[in-house]
């Protein structure tokens, strides 16, 4: 079964920097077992795509706006990213609830314009360190599916991608073990079910490199990965894309 792997490069490189990483996949990472997917930042968008037109990559956006058009100034709209050929958007990364303030009420508007503009949205969601270590996972999890997407009439021809990222984990060079992951995983999908009437993928994010990328993808209910680090190392993504 094809996996989804998605390559957040978030704000870590300039325009520059992205070119010549987006030219280093474009060189590297032939046929792949997997489905993978960049996501450079807003500006790099056209120029990435550009470059790696004549592979299999698709391309995300990092962030949308949660308004459909109007006076948002500085704001990026779902409709003109589905018309650059953006495909997926992360919508809700633990960097974007932290740094920028996004809540729950912010991230349901977003996800309704990326559905209604024909993009996938990758909700993310995690619990922090100290969640972790209360055991509070679950009851975190629940509140963040159920206060993002409660009532939210999702058709079944229209996909959502869910990220689960402990906080924790990211950047932290600490993943989650696979099987907990794994674990949270099948709840995550339970609540799903219920929730929206749909079992989304569910990726999985947070320290993951080329070691233990095929740890987590061997269990059933890891539908894929979120990468940032080491998506910005070729040599580590492309062993990735072909776990
Ligand atoms: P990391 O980041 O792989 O560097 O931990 C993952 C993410 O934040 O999406």
């Amino acid at each position: 079964m094809k996996k989804i792997l998605i390559a957040n490069w978030k704000m870590q490189l300039d325009y520059s920097g992205s070119l010549a990483l987006a030219k280093k996949y474009q060189q590297k990472i032939k046929k792949t077992k997997n489905e993978l997917i960049v996501a450079p930042d807003f500006a790099s968008l056209e120029m990435v795509k550009n470059v790696l037109k004549k592979t299999t990559c698709k391309l995300a956006a990092q962030n949308v706006a949660a308004w459909e058009h109007g006076a948002y100034t500085g704001e990026v709209s779902a409709k003109t990213l589905k018309q650059m050929g953006v495909k997926y958007v992360l919508i809700g990364h633990s960097e974007r609830r932290q740094y920028l303030k996004e809540d729950s009420k912010t991230l349901r508007l977003k996800i309704e314009q990326a559905l209604s503009a024909g993009l996938i949205p990758v909700l993310c969601i995690g619990e922090n360190l100290a969640a972790y270590r209360a055991k509070k996972t679950h009851s975190v999890l629940r509140k963040q599916l159920e206060e993002v997407l409660f009532g939210m009439m999702i058709d079944n021809n229209k996909a959502i991608l869910i990220a689960y990222e402990p906080v924790w984990a990211i950047g932290s060079g600490k993943a989650m073990s696979p099987e907990e992951a794994e674990a949270n995983h099948v709840f995550i999908k339970g609540v799903l079910a219920s929730l929206i009437g749909q079992i989304p993928k569910v990726l999985y994010g947070g320290s993951v490199n080329s070691k233990n990328a095929a740890l987590f993808l061997e269990w059933p209910n890891v539908d894929g990965l979120l990468i940032g680090g080491a998506s910005l190392k070729v040599d580590e993504f492309s062993q990735i894309a072909n776990v």
